[in-house]
C-alpha cells in the first residue's frame, strides 16, 4: 500500500501487457481507496463521428482568403449528441471563470474532495474549460438541469469517483434551491438529494464492483481477501428498478491486481470454491452480469441509461515526463500532448465495456470521460485529502510519496465537466 513509482522510472508499458511495477502502482492506489473510501464512491462519455464538420470544412474553402481565419474560429457546430465526439478536444484557460459552487458555499460536499478547505492553495486547476474540436459544449445550466429533472429519479451507481460525479452534480444545482426546499439522507448504501418543489432526487448507490462482493460493505483493506461473485447482482440491483435516469461506473476497484478471486454459482462449499482470473476476464463476467440484468430488467421506453468510463488515476509521473515529480502531488497545469494516454487507464478494460455495451438490447449512453481527465494531472485531490476519515497530518502531507491522493478529484473541478457533458446527453 505504501508502494509508490521510482519518480526515475522511464520505462513505457508495452502495448497490451502491463508491466508488473505499473500495475503495482495500481493496485497501491486500489488498496488506498479502499481503505480511504469506505462508504462513498463517483464518474462519464461517448464518441461519435462529426459528419458535418467536413461539411464545414468543404463550405471553408470556397471562402477561402480574408475570412478563412475568423471562418476557422467559427468551424466548430452546436452540440449534438448524434453528431459530436465530445472526448476529443483540449483544456482552455479561462482566467475569469469562476465555478458555480465552492467547498464552502456546497453543505453536502464531503472534506475528501474539499481541497481548497484542505489547504490547496493554488486555484487554476478551477478554470480549465473543455472544448471539444467538433463542436461546442453548452455551459452547464442548472436551471436547465432542475428542469430536465423534475419529477424524475436520478440514480448514480458506483463507487468513490461515481460519488464525487454525484456530489458534483448536487452543489451545481443546490443552490438555487431555498434552505427548506431540499435535504439530503446519507445512507450506508444509498444517499439521496431531494429537490422537493421539482419532485426530483439525485441518488448516489454504492457498488464499487456493480456486481457483489464480500468488500462492498465494510470494505476489505486486503485486496487478496476480496471475492467477487461475479454472476450475483440483484442484492444491489433490486435497489435500482424504477429509477429513471441510472448513470453506472467501476473500473478502479477492479484493478487491485494482475488477478481476481472471483466465485459464481451457488455451492456449499461457500467462498473456498472461488476461482482466480486475470482482471480483464473478471471484468469481463461481471460486467456482462450486468449488461444482462439491464437488458432484461429495463424498459429503454421508461429508464435511460448512462455508463461512464473510468477515470484515470495519475500515480506514475514518467508517465508525463515528470521524471523528479512524485505522482500528481505539486502538479498545476494539464498535459497539454493530444491523446495523452497514461498506465492508469487499461485499455483492455475499455474493450470490454465498449464491446459487451456495443451489443446490448438496451441503449446505453457512453460518458467517455476517459481521455479528457486524462490531461488533467492537475487535478487530483493528492494531499489536500483525508485518510480514514481523519484529514492528513503536516506530516503526512511533507511525504505524497505515500500520502498524495491521485485517483479523486478536487470539487469543484473536472467531475463538474462530467456532468457538463453529462447534462448535454440527457
Ligand atoms: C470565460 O468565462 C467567463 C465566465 O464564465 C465567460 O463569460 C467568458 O465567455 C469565458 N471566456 C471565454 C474565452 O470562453
Ligand atoms: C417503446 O416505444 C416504441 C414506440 O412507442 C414501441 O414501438 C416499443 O415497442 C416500445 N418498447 C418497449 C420495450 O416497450
Ligand atoms: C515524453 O517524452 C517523449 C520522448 O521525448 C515524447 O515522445 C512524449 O510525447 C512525451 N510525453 C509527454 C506527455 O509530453
Ligand atoms: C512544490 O511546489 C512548490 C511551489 O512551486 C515548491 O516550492 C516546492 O518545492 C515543490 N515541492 C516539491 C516536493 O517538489
Ligand atoms: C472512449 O474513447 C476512447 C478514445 O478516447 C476509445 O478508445 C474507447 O473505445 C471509448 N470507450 C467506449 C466505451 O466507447
Amino acid at each position: 500500500m505504501s508502494l509508490a513509482p521510482s519518480p526515475s522510472a522511464t520505462m513505457k508499458p508495452p502495448r497490451g501487457k502491463l508491466p508488473v511495477s505499473i500495475i503495482t502502482i495500481v493496485i497501491c492506489g486500489f488498496a488506498f481507496l479502499a481503505l480511504l473510501y469506505a462508504e462513498t464512491s463517483r464518474s462519464f462519455f461517448k464518441l461519435k463521428s462529426c459528419p458535418r464538420r467536413h461539411a464545414a470544412k468543404k463550405s471553408k474553402d470556397r471562402t477561402a482568403g480574408d475570412n478563412l481565419k475568423s471562418f476557422e474560429l467559427d468551424d466548430r457546430f452546436e452540440f449534438d449528441p448524434e453528431e459530436c465526439t465530445v472526448n476529443t478536444g483540449k483544456w482552455v484557460f479561462n482566467k475569469s471563470l469562476e465555478p458555480f459552487y465552492t467547498d464552502r458555499s456546497c453543505p453536502y460536499l464531503d472534506r475528501q474532495v474539499s481541497c481548497v478547505k484542505n489547504g490547496r492553495r493554488d486555484f487554476d486547476y478551477r478554470r480549465w474549460e473543455w472544448q471539444p474540436d467538433d463542436c461546442t459544449l453548452p455551459r452547464f445550466n442548472p436551471e436547465l438541469a432542475l428542469k430536465k429533472l423534475r419529477g424524475k429519479r436520478l440514480m448514480f451507481v458506483g463507487d468513490s469517483l461515481q460519488r464525487g460525479q454525484w456530489q458534483s452534480l448536487v452543489c451545481l444545482v443546490e443552490w438555487l434551491i431555498p434552505e427548506d426546499k431540499k435535504s439530503l439522507k446519507r445512507g450506508r448504501f444509498l444517499s439521496v438529494f431531494r429537490a422537493k418543489e421539482y419532485d426530483a432526487t439525485i441518488e448516489f448507490y454504492w457498488a464499487p464492483y456493480l456486481i457483489e462482493s464480500n468488500s462492498d460493505q465494510p470494505i476489505i483493506g486486503d485486496p487478496k481477501k476480496r471475492i467477487l461473485k461475479v454472476d450475483s447482482i440483484e442484492k444491489h440491483a433490486k435497489n435500482w428498478r424504477g429509477v429513471d435516469i441510472l448513470v453506472f461506473n467501476s473500473y478502479v476497484w477492479w484493478m487491485s491486481g494482475l488477478r481476481l478471486k472471483t466465485l459464481w454459482g451457488s455451492f456449499a462449499n461457500g467462498e473456498e470454491g472461488y476461482e482466480e482470473l486475470d482482471t480483464p476476464v473478471a471484468y469481463k463476467i461481471g460486467f456482462k452480469t450486468w449488461a444482462n440484468w439491464v437488458d432484461s430488467n429495463i424498459d429503454p421506453n421508461k429508464t435511460r441509461i448512462f455508463f461512464t468510463t473510468m477515470s484515470p488515476t495519475h500515480t506514475r509521473s514518467a508517465d508525463w515526463n515528470n521524471t523528479k515529480g512524485i505522482k500528481c502531488f505539486n502538479e498545476t497545469k494539464p498535459v497539454t500532448k493530444k491523446r495523452y494516454w497514461g498506465s492508469g487507464s487499461d485499455k483492455r478494460m475499455m474493450s470490454v465495456v465498449a464491446s459487451i455495451i456495443g451489443k446490448m438490447k438496451v441503449p446505453v449512453t457512453v460518458l467517455n470521460i476517459t481521455q479528457l481527465s486524462e490531461y488533467r494531472i492537475d487535478a487530483h485531490t493528492s494531499v489536500y485529502t483525508e485518510t480514514g476519515g481523519k484529514m492528513l497530518t503536516d506530516k503526512q502531507k511533507a511525504d505524497p510519496l505515500h500520502h498524495a491522493d491521485c485517483i479523486h478529484w478536487c470539487l469543484p473541478g473536472v467531475p463538474d465537466t462530467w456532468n457538463q457533458i453529462f447534462l448535454a446527453y440527457l
